[in-house]
C-alpha cells in the first residue's frame, strides 16, 4: 500500500473513513443519553473523553472528492459540538509536521462549523491546549496516560481510536490501550486493523493474531465491519455493554454492515482475520 507522510491509503481507506466517522459519532451519542439517564449520581463522570492515538494530518485522502477533513478532525469537531462544556480530548501524532497539519485543520473545521465557540490555538505545537483539548507531538507509547487521564473517584466515559500503520509496534500499541482501558473500564475501543498484517506478525513472533489481540482489550463486545480491501482492514468497536441490550442505537451501524463477532456472521469474518485461505482450507478438510 503507497504511504503518504506516513499514512497508508488504498483503496478502502474512503470506506473507513465514513465508517469511523458513523461510528464515532454514534458513540457520542449513545454516551449522551447515557449522561442524561444518569446525570448526578456520584459515580458519573459526565465528561466526553476522546483520545486518538494517531490523529494523522488532518486531512482526508479523498480531498479530490471535496472531502477536506480527516475522520479524526471530523469526530474531535463533532464531540466538541455534541459536548460544549464537558469534552476533553487528546490528539497524538508522532510526526510533528503531521501533527501542525492536524491542528490547523481542525482549527479550521471548528471555524467553518462552530463560529459560535472560537476556539484558541497556542503558537507552539509540540504541546497544545485547545480548551480542553491536549494535541501532542509524540509517541503514544510514551505518553503519561496516568497524569493526562487521572484516576478520579467517577467512571471516564468515551472513546479511544486507533488507526497504526501495519508493523510489529502496533503490538506494542495495543498494550497501551490494554493498560488505559483495565484502569478506565468504561473508555470503549475503535480502531481500524489490517488481518493479513496481523497475520504476518503473529507469524514472526510469538504474538496473538488480530482476534486475540482485540479480547486482550477488556472489553466485552465487539463490532466489526466486512473485511476491506486485499489487506482484510476492519474497523472494530470494543464496548463494555451489549449493543441492543436496553437501547440500539447502533441499527445505523448495522446497516452500515457491521455485526456482532459472537454471531455466525461475525466468527466467519474473525477465522479469515485469524487465518490464512490455506489455512482455513485445510481446516474445511479441502486439502489432505
Ligand atoms: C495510518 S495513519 C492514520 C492517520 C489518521 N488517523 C488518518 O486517517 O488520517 C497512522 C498515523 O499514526 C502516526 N503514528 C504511528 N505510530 C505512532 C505512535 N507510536 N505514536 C503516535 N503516532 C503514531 C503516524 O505518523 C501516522 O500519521
Amino acid at each position: 500500500m503507497p504511504m503518504i507522510k506516513g499514512k497508508g491509503v488504498g483503496p478502502s481507506t474512503s470506506t473507513k473513513e465514513r465508517l469511523m466517522v458513523a461510528l464515532a459519532e454514534d458513540h457520542q451519542q449513545v454516551c449522551g443519553t447515557i449522561f442524561r439517564k444518569w446525570r448526578g449520581e456520584h459515580w458519573m463522570d459526565g465528561t466526553y473523553h476522546l483520545i486518538d492515538l494517531t490523529a494523522g494530518d488532518g486531512l482526508s485522502e479523498q480531498a479530490s472528492c471535496g472531502r477536506r477533513y480527516s475522520y479524526d478532525v471530523q469526530i474531535f469537531r463533532s464531540a466538541m459540538k455534541e459536548y460544549p462544556s464537558n469534552f476533553m480530548g487528546v490528539a497524538l501524532e508522532r510526526e510533528q509536521k503531521n501533527l501542525e497539519s492536524f491542528i490547523e485543520t481542525l482549527r479550521l473545521a471548528c471555524h467553518e462549523k462552530m463560529v459560535e465557540r472560537p476556539v484558541l490555538f497556542d503558537p507552539v505545537f509540540e504541546a497544545l491546549e485547545l480548551g480542553t483539548l491536549r494535541c501532542e507531538a509524540g509517541d503514544h507509547r510514551t505518553f503519561d496516560f496516568v497524569k493526562a487521564l487521572p484516576m478520579a473517584a467517577q467512571k471516564k466515559y468515551g472513546l479511544i481510536v486507533f488507526d497504526p500503520n501495519p508493523s510489529k509496534e502496533n503490538l506494542e500499541s495495543l498494550r497501551v490501550i490494554a493498560a488505559l482501558t483495565r484502569r478506565h473500564p468504561k473508555l470503549d475501543v475503535l480502531c481500524y486493523l489490517s488481518g493479513t498484517a496481523f497475520k504476518r506478525i503473529s507469524t514472526a513472533t510469538d504474538f496473538p493474531n488480530v482476534w486475540e489481540a482485540l479480547q486482550a482489550l477488556n472489553k466485552q463486545f465487539w463490532l466489526m465491519s466486512e473485511l476491506l480491501g486485499q489487506n482484510q482492514y476492519a474497523v472494530f468497536l470494543g464496548l463494555n455493554f451489549k449493543p441492543g441490550d436496553w437501547l440500539d442505537p447502533y441499527c445505523k451501524i448495522r446497516r452500515l454492515g457491521f455485526v456482532d463477532v459472537i454471531t455466525e456472521e461475525g466468527q466467519a469474518r474473525v477465522k479469515k482475520l485469524q487465518y490464512t485461505n490455506k489455512q482455513l482450507e485445510e481446516m474445511n478438510g479441502r486439502t489432505p
